[in-house]
């Protein structure tokens, strides 16, 4: 079976979990969860404490990372599943009397789980927003608003019951959740065209410190400029996003051609670098360079929104190493595109758009990302040495994603998402697995870092910049003691660069205490005490 260790896909290797061996041992005696009255009011019906029999499920239902799945990752006491935003608001207030830290969780792909992990060995619970998914469209205004539980693949169907030429720009796994992805940025096929998810937000809804529900004009523009790629967990629980429909073609064009090192994948790769992030920004050409059978194959995943005719025409004069043929291409409508983007290799002609509503419970593979942001193009020779170093790895896969066309108009103090003009693409480092081993984890993190070392060179520097939604706690974590401004800091300017300190001053004014935190939340000014 080849491996596909950087394919879009959200569903990795479900098949061969059954195969792993199940711990049989219970887990180690945890404190019982307190039961002051805040918690047997409205919340009582929603609270599922750690010795309810449903608890396991509730919480590994939104676990996305088998990482974070063992009996000795630390557990919440509690997880609250609001069914209304009343109930979130309950939820903020009574913990806070009774000093439970929060986590938040939307759809549960946080990379390192912070969204149902803390680290902190201090007690918490998590606020399960799954249930919390009402999604409306209004086509005459072309306006959606989503709540955070639900999926992209729910809105994404739900825009196509409506309009079959109506799109949003967001991400490439269907399973990702609204309130983690979105306000982290939210990147996909059409951000060339139409920039990130957070370009496209007009209004939001969020409960803040004090339990309050405020929208755009009551939170005010700080506020609603920072859960826009500043990452929602620091400042507030976010409820819903209103999104701005954008037009799509009745049929894009989506297709993918693979080259090894023996088929000259370092001259397409280098060809790819000029033409990629410069192209007509209809065309989304994402590269992975995959180590495969003591080869590198370099992989191009392409989205357009167009028609194959007009693709092929385009990329034979602009791109000529890739000799696209018009058989390599596949016409779809934009909703089929989503469920190809998400696993090509799942893919099968006239399947049911239904099939994006499926949220794939409690499935999971091992899994590290980390990233990167390329502002030179690599030279034929380092590209050279890079696919040594993935043959010599074995394991670990990068995908480039270009950026230019809308992504360089935008400034970098739009939002909170500071990666915009100047840079080519971003890099995403990735690796899955399916040994449960602490050895098999420990190796495979170990190749992400290595190979992440390896492209020192050739890489953003003074910050070396990172992703928000590629959670790395490589990159600097926050221990929220004396030197918390200073240790925020380090992650904080790879994630958001010169919007940092803004971030720092909005956070201070919204959430004084830092009852918002994780271990890489925005920090609070360091003599706010
Ligand atoms: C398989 C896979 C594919 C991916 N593909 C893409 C992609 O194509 N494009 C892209 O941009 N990213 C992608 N990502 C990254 C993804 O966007 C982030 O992991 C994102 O944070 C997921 O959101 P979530 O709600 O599912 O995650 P969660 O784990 O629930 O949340 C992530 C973070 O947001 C916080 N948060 C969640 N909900 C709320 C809320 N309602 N209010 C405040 N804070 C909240 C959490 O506390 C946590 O810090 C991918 C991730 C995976 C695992
Ligand atoms: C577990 O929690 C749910 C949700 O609050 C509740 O309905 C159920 O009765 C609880 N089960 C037990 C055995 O307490
Ligand atoms: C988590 O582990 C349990 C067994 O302990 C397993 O049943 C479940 O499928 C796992 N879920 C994920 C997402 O890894
Ligand atoms: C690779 O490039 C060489 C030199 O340009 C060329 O001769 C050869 O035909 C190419 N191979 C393939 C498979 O395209
Ligand atoms: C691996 O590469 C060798 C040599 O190029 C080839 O003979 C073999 O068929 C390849 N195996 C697979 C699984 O692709
Ligand atoms: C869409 O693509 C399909 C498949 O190629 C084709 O049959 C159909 O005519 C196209 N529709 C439009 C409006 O281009
Ligand atoms: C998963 O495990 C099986 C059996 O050990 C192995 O053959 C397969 O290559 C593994 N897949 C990945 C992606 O590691
Ligand atoms: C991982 O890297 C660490 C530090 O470089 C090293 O000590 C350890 O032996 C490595 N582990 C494996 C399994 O390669």
């Amino acid at each position: 079976m080849a491996e596909k260790p950087a394919s879009p896909s959200c569903f990795f290797f479900a098949a061969s979990l059954v195969l792993l061996t199940l711990s049989s041992c219970l887990a180690s005696p945890t404190p019982t969860p307190p039961s002051p009255s805040c918690l047997s009011g409205t919340l009582s019906n929603i609270l599922y404490r750690n010795n309810n029999a449903s608890f396991p499920t509730v919480l590994e239902n939104y676990i996305r990372n088998a990482r974070w799945n063992t009996t000795t990752t630390p557990k919440p006491l509690l997880i609250i599943t609001p069914l209304q935003e009343s109930d979130v608001q309950a939820a903020v207030l009574c913990a806070k009397r009774i000093g439970l830290q929060i986590r938040i969780r939307s759809g549960g792909h946080d990379y390192e789980g912070l969204s149902y992990v803390s680290r902190s060995q201090q007690p918490y619970f998590v606020l399960d927003m799954s249930n919390l998914r009402q999604i409306t469209v209004d086509i005459g205004k072309q306006v959606a608003t989503v709540q955070a539980g639900a999926t992209l693949g729910e809105l994404y169907y739900n825009i196509w019951k409506n309009s079959k030429i109506h799109g949003f720009p967001a991400g490439l796994c269907t399973t990702l959740g609204v309130g983690g992805h979105i306000s982290g940025g939210g990147y996909g096929a059409m951000l060339r065209k139409y920039g990130l998810s957070v370009d496209n937000v007009i209004d939001a809804k969020i409960v803040d410190v004090k339990g309050r529900i405020l929208n755009r004009k009551a939170m005010g523009e700080d506020l609603f400029w920072a859960i826009r790629g500043g990452g929602g967990a620091s400042f507030g629980v976010v409820l819903s996003y209103t999104v701005k429909l954008v037009p799509v073609t009745e049929n894009v064009t989506v297709f993918r051609v693979e080259r090894t090192l023996e088929q000259n994948a370092t001259d397409l790769a280098v060809q790819w670098q000029q033409v990629a992030p410069t192209i007509d920004d209809r065309f989304f050409l994402r590269l992975l360079l995959l180590p495969s059978n003591k080869t590198v194959k370099a992989s191009i995943v392409a989205f357009f929104l167009g028609g194959a005719d007009e693709a092929v025409s385009i990329l034979k004069k602009k791109f000529p190493l890739l000799g696209l043929e018009k058989q390599n291409c596949i016409e779809m409508s934009w909703i089929e595109s989503a469920i190809w983007l998400n696993n090509p290799d799942d893919y099968k002609i006239g399947v049911k758009p239904e099939i994006i509503l499926n949220r794939r419970l409690n499935t999971a593979g091992f899994l590290k990302r980390k990233s990167d942001y390329v502002q030179v193009p690599i030279s034929k020779e380092a590209l050279e040495g890079i696919a040594k170093k993935i043959i010599e790895l074995g394991k670990v896969a990068l995908a480039f994603n270009p950026y230019g066309g809308k992504m360089a108009e935008i400034p970098a103090d739009a939002t909170a998402f500071p990666h915009r003009a100047g840079n080519l693409f971003k890099i995403q480092y990735s690796v899955n697995w399916n040994d449960s081993s602490p050895a098999a984890a420990e190796n495979f993190v170990n190749e992400t870092r290595s190979l992440y070392s390896y492209m020192t060179p050739f890489v953003s520097k003074n910050p070396r910049s990172a992703f928000l939604n590629y959670r790395d706690l490589d990159i600097g974590i926050n221990t929220f003691g004396k030197n918390s401004y200073e240790e925020g800091k380090v992650y904080g300017a790879k994630y958001f660069n010169g919007n940092f300190e803004r971030l720092v001053k909005i956070k201070t004014a919204v959430d004084p205490d830092n009852f918002f935190r994780n271990e890489q939340s925005i920090p609070i000014l360091p003599n706010n005490h």
